[in-house]
C-alpha cells in the first residue's frame, strides 16, 4: 500500500511540475505566471479541486509516442470565488507550448459541460501555441468541440477568457464566442494570422504587438473588453466582474449590502450639464455619482468611447449602464458604438441584469465612411437588442435625444419601462440648427438679414419643440425629474420593476442583423 501511495504522490508531483523547472523559470522571466499560479490567484485559498490530471495524449506521429505531456498541457477543475462555484481551465505553456491536441481539448470540454450542468461560470486562461501541429486533424476537431460548447453555454453561464500569452489562428474563436475577454499589456497576443504570414501574403510589415497586442484589441478592434498591466491586476478584475454577474441565466446577480444612502441628493447633478447645448461634459461623472459607493465598473473603456458601458449597483443590485459620452464625437452613435452597446445589452439581458440608459445623443454619425461600413445594419443591432431585452429598462434623457438615435437609446416604444427626463432635455426629430434650415428655409432666404433670422428661428424651434414637456404630455416620458434626485428615482423605479415578467413570442431564435 505504501508503495502505491508513494507512486501516486510522485505521479502528482510530476504532473504539478508541468514542463519542468527550466520552462517554469522561463515563463517567470517573461513576467508570466504558470497555469497553476493563475488558478491559485483566482480561486479562494485552498478551494481548487483538480480533475483529469492523469489524462495523456494518444498521438503517435512525429515521435510523439515517447513525448510526455504532464497534465496534457492544461490544468482543469473547479473551486470558488468569493464562496461561489466557478469552473476553470488554464493552458500550461511549459508543456509543448500549451498546444492543443485531442485530449487537451477533451479536458476543456469536460469542464465546459460540468459548468453548464451545474450552472456556474467558467474562466479560461489561454496561453498556447495553438493547434498541436503533430496531432493534425485531431487538434482541429478538438477546437471544433470547444467552440460548439462555448456556443451552447452562451447565455446560460458567464464565460470569461483571460488571454495570458499567445492565442493564434482559429484558436482565437473560443475567446471570441465567450462573454468577456481580458488581456495583459505586453504578454497577451491575439491574431488570426501572424506577422510573418501577413508579410508573405500582403507584403505588409507589422509587429506582433501592433497587430494583436492588448491595446490593439482594447482600443482598435474591440475584440477585448479589459486590459491590465499585470496578471495579478487582471485576475482581480475578473473577480470583480464575477461579483456583478449571476452564476447562470436562471439566477439574479448577487446582492451586495451597501451603506450608501439611497435618498442621497446630489446637487452637483443640477449643474453638471452646461447651459450651452454644444458644450460637452463627462457622462461618467453622472454614472459615478448615481452608483452605490460611487463605484463604476466600466466594460470596454477604450473602444468606441462615444458610448459608455459598464456595471454599477443601485441599492445593492447590479445595473448595466449604457450612456452616450458627449465628450467623444459629441456622443453620436456610430458603427463601433452600436456594436459595443448591442452586445452589452444582450449580455445584460441574458443574465437578468436591468438596464439603465443615459441619453445625450445628437444622432447617428453622418458620412460615407459610416454608410459604406453599414451603419444601417450596425445601428439596427441596438434597436433589436433593446426591443428584445425583457429585463427592466429605465431611460433617463439627460440632454439631447434626437431622431433615430432617440429611439435607438431605448425610448418608450422599444420597451423602456420608465422614462425620465431632466428639465433641459431636448427631444426632437433633429437638432435645432438642421431643423431650422429645413422648415424655415423660405423665411431665412427671404429675410433682409438671413443670419439674424436663422438665429431667431433656431431659438424659436428650440423653445417650441426641443424640451421634454411635449413628450411628457403624451406619456412618452413618465416624469420630468430634478437631476439631483436621480439616484433616488432610479432606486425606486428598479425596485418597482423587480417583479417584472415579460416573455417574447416563442421562436427558435431571433435574426439579429449582424
Ligand atoms: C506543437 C508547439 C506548438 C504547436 C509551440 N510548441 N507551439 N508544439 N504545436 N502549435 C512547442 C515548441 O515546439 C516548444 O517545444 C514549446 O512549445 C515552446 O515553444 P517556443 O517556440 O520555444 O516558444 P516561443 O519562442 O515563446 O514561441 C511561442 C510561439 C511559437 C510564438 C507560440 O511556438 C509558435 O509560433 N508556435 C506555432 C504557432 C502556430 O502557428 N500555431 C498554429 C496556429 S493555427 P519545446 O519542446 O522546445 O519546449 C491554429 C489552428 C486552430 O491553432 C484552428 C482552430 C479551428
Amino acid at each position: 500500500m505504501d508503495n502505491k501511495l508513494e507512486k501516486l504522490v510522485k505521479a502528482k508531483e510530476k504532473i504539478r511540475l508541468g514542463g519542468g523547472e527550466k520552462r517554469i523559470e522561463k515563463q517567470h522571466e517573461r513576467g508570466k505566471h504558470t497555469a497553476r499560479e493563475r488558478i491559485d490567484m483566482l480561486l479562494d485559498e485552498g478551494s481548487f479541486v483538480e480533475i483529469d490530471a492523469f489524462v495523456k495524449h494518444r498521438c503517435n506521429n512525429f515521435g510523439m509516442e515517447s513525448v510526455e505531456t504532464p497534465g496534457e498541457g492544461v490544468v482543469t477543475g473547479y473551486g470558488t470565488v468569493d464562496g461561489r462555484l466557478v469552473f476553470v481551465y488554464a493552458q500550461d505553456f511549459t508543456v509543448l507550448g500549451g498546444s492543443l491536441g485531442e485530449m487537451h481539448a477533451e479536458k476543456i470540454c469536460k469542464v465546459q459541460e460540468m459548468a453548464i450542468k451545474m450552472g456556474a461560470p467558467i474562466v479560461g486562461f489561454n496561453d498556447s501555441g495553438g493547434a498541436r501541429i503533430q496531432e493534425g486533424v485531431d487538434a482541429l476537431s478538438g477546437y471544433g468541440k470547444i467552440f460548439y460548447r462555448n456556443t451552447k453555454a452562451s447565455g446560460v453561464i458567464p464565460q470569461i477568457t483571460a488571454i495570458m500569452g499567445p492565442s493564434a489562428g482559429g484558436a482565437v474563436y473560443s475567446p471570441a464566442i465567450t462573454d468577456f475577454i481580458f488581456m495583459v499589456e505586453k504578454t497577451s497576443m491575439m491574431f488570426i494570422t501572424g506577422p510573418q504570414v501577413i508579410k508573405t501574403v500582403t507584403g505588409e510589415e507589422v509587429s506582433q504587438e501592433e497587430l494583436g497586442g492588448a491595446m490593439t484589441h482594447n482600443r482598435t478592434s474591440g475584440v477585448a473588453h479589459f486590459v491590465d498591466n499585470s496578471e495579478e491586476e487582471c485576475v482581480e478584475r475578473i473577480k470583480k466582474l464575477l461579483s456583478f454577474l449571476p452564476s447562470n441565466n436562471l439566477e439574479d446577480p448577487p446582492y451586495v449590502e451597501t451603506e450608501d444612502d439611497i435618498n442621497r441628493i446630489e446637487d452637483r447633478l443640477n449643474e453638471i450639464v452646461p447651459e450651452n447645448p454644444n458644450k460637452p461634459y463627462d457622462m461618467k461623472e453622472i454614472i459615478t455619482i448615481i452608483a452605490d459607493d460611487n463605484d463604476f465598473f466600466e466594460v470596454q473603456p477604450y473602444f468606441a468611447q462615444n458610448i459608455i458601458t459598464g456595471y454599477i449597483r443601485i441599492n445593492g443590485k447590479t445595473v448595466g449602464v449604457i450612456g452616450n459620452q458627449p465628450k467623444v464625437l459629441a456622443g453620436c452613435l456610430d458603427i463601433n458604438a452600436s456594436d459595443k452597446a448591442g452586445r452589452f445589452i444582450r449580455t445584460c439581458d441574458a443574465y437578468n441584469i436591468p438596464l439603465l440608459n443615459l441619453v445625450d445623443v445628437p444622432g447617428f454619425l453622418p458620412g460615407t465612411e459610416q454608410e459604406y461600413g453599414g451603419i444601417i445594419r450596425h445601428g439596427a443591432k441596438m434597436l433589436y437588442a433593446y426591443s428584445e431585452a425583457t429585463v427592466p429598462k429605465v431611460t433617463v434623457i439627460i440632454r439631447k435625444a434626437y431622431g433615430g438615435a432617440y429611439i435607438a437609446m431605448c425610448n418608450k416604444e422599444l420597451g423602456a419601462d420608465q422614462v425620465f427626463a431632466w428639465p433641459n432635455a431636448e427631444i426632437a426629430v433633429m437638432g435645432p440648427d438642421g431643423a431650422a434650415n429645413i422648415i424655415f428655409k423660405h423665411d431665412i432666404k427671404e429675410s433682409e438679414d438671413p443670419m439674424e433670422t436663422r438665429a431667431e428661428k433656431i431659438e424659436e424651434y428650440r423653445h417650441t419643440v426641443a424640451n421634454p414637456y411635449i413628450a411628457a404630455s403624451r406619456g412618452y416620458v413618465d416624469d420630468v425629474i430634478v437631476p439631483s434626485t436621480t439616484r433616488q428615482r432610479l432606486a425606486s423605479a428598479f425596485d418597482m420593476l423587480q417583479s417584472k415578467r415579460e416573455t417574447n413570442p416563442a421562436k427558435k431564435h431571433g435574426n439579429i442583423p449582424l
